[in-house]
């Protein structure tokens, strides 16, 4: 079995729900308490043991590329200015060179699409898809790295799901797992079949895509010639729902939480929730939160 070490991550999207900050801010720029969104999502890569990250990006999306580079003159004023633990925890994250790459995607044909546009840097290897709206916390290993675990013992594709109100089924990609398997009691359910953004009377099941794959290389193949289908747009869900014709595809349920910072409740709660966790500031975070509950009971 190949190892994961590749990621793509399409952060091409307009943002258009958290208008009018993503007019000029890539929306996985926005900060979540003291970093970029996109930065937790990395974290959670190379906890899994990602080395190289393909980020697949878009006009205007400048300020991602930047971020990740060394800043010569800000690193200088802070060495020579003493201020030395800020230096080396912004040196401490930035990435070794040569283990980022950037392609782009010249039109908005949909996330099938976006991560066909890294067919070339991935190459014949297993790889990870990350989708950088999604923030997951956990208490436990990151969600990739609950991923990678299971992709360990079985293989082959893994997906991790979440289960969601009916109300909502209609907004994700949704799995339908094999007969006789039980989400309720299992946390990894083989699969056969999925569907992007069902009516909920066609659903197979409540388990949502949260955004977070291990695929084997032959998806980039039926990428190619994948034709658009919910919303006009190309489908990663379509392209995957082929290849599980020949290939083993399993759903986790994974450990944690995740927070849609594409939207602007989903963006407010993943900075209350990572407010409560950050190390400098969690017991006031916890204390501010505590106090404007009251205010509102
Ligand atoms: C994408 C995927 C969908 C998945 C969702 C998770 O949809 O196509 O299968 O459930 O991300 O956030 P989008 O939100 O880009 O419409």
């Amino acid at each position: 079995m190949k190892p994961v070490k590749k990621a793509v991550l399409p952060v091409a999207g307009f943002g258009t729900r958290v208008l009018p900050a993503t007019k000029t801010v890539p929306k996985e720029m926005l900060t979540v308490v003291d970093r970029p969104a996109l930065q937790y999502v990395v974290d959670e890569a190379i906890e899994a043991g990602i080395e190289h990250f393909v980020f697949v990006t878009a006009r205007g999306k400048n300020a991602i590329e930047d971020y990740f580079d060394s800043a010569y003159e800000l690193e200088d004023s802070l060495r020579r200015k003493g201020k030395t633990v800020i230096y080396d925890e912004l040196k401490a994250k930035q990435p070794r060179e040569g283990t980022m790459s950037f392609v782009r995607q010249q039109e908005a044909k949909g996330l099938g699409h976006a991560v066909w546009c890294a067919r070339d840097i991935i190459g014949d290897e297993p790889f990870a898809v990350l989708l950088p709206d999604v923030l997951i916390q956990t208490d436990v290993r990151s969600c990739l790295a609950q991923m990678m675990d299971a992709y360990n013992k079985v293989g082959g594709n893994i997906i991790a799901v979440d289960p969601v109100p009916d109300e909502r089924v209609s907004s994700y990609g949704v799995i339908k797992p094999r007969a006789g398997a039980n989400p309720k009691t299992q946390s990894l359910i083989a699969m056969d079949g999925m569907v992007e953004k069902p009516a909920l009377k066609d659903a197979p099941s409540n388990l949502k895509i949260t955004g977070r794959y291990i695929l084997q290389p032959e998806l980039m193949g039926l990428l190619k010639d994948q034709e658009a289908g919910a919303g006009g747009e190309i489908q990663l869900t379509d392209a995957m729902a082929r290849l599980m014709t020949s290939q083993d595809f399993h759903a986790l349920v994974y450990e944690g939480q995740d927070y849609d910072c594409g939207s602007k409740l989903g963006y407010f709660e993943a900075v209350m929730a990572f407010a409560q966790t950050h190390s400098e500031i969690s017991e006031g975070a916890r204390d501010l939160i505590k106090a404007s509950a009251a205010d509102l009971s």
